[in-house]
């Protein structure tokens, strides 16, 4: 009986135990993460694949590489200096601009329908990996001209 009731306790155990390494590994396997390769066409012309991280926006992918992108409201969605063109390919994919997006669009300079976009807005996710983008030759900073 003592043997049975020991063996018992075991078996619920080792099912609790493996049910726990079990989810860490889920855990671990869900958590890490592979770059997101964003490709930027420069105002020079220059195509550069750069990697992001998931639920980084684009803006910060090209700034952070010290790309031509001034982005002077730091992604509020104010500034419009962080604006560029997505590729054809990649525009339908991506999620609809937010009104106050669209709103900082119309005052971009150079605004292209069905392509522009403001790359702080761009929030990378794997289903973005190759994502597209050309930076447009200029930009007209909203925050400097209210
Ligand atoms: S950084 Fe200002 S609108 Fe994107």
């Amino acid at each position: 009986m003592f043997l049975t009731n020991v063996r018992h306790k075991l078996t619920i155990r080792m099912r609790r135990f493996s049910q726990v390494v079990c989810s860490i590994s889920l855990v671990h396997l869900y958590s890490t993460k592979s770059p997101i390769q964003v490709e930027f066409t420069t105002q020079d012309g220059k195509v550069l694949n750069l990697l992001g991280k998931d639920q980084q926006s684009v803006m910060e992918v090209g700034r952070d590489a010290k790309l031509d992108i001034e982005a002077a409201c730091d992604g509020t969605c104010a500034c419009s200096t962080c604006h560029v063109y997505v590729d054809p390919t990649w525009y339908g994919k991506l999620p609809t601009p937010t009104d106050d997006e669209n709103d900082m669009l119309d005052l971009a300079w150079g605004f292209q329908e069905g392509k522009s976009r403001l790359s702080c807005q761009l929030v990378l996710n794997p289903e973005l990996n190759g994502l597209k983008v050309k930076l447009p030759d200029q930009t007209s900073n909203q925050l400097s001209s209210t």
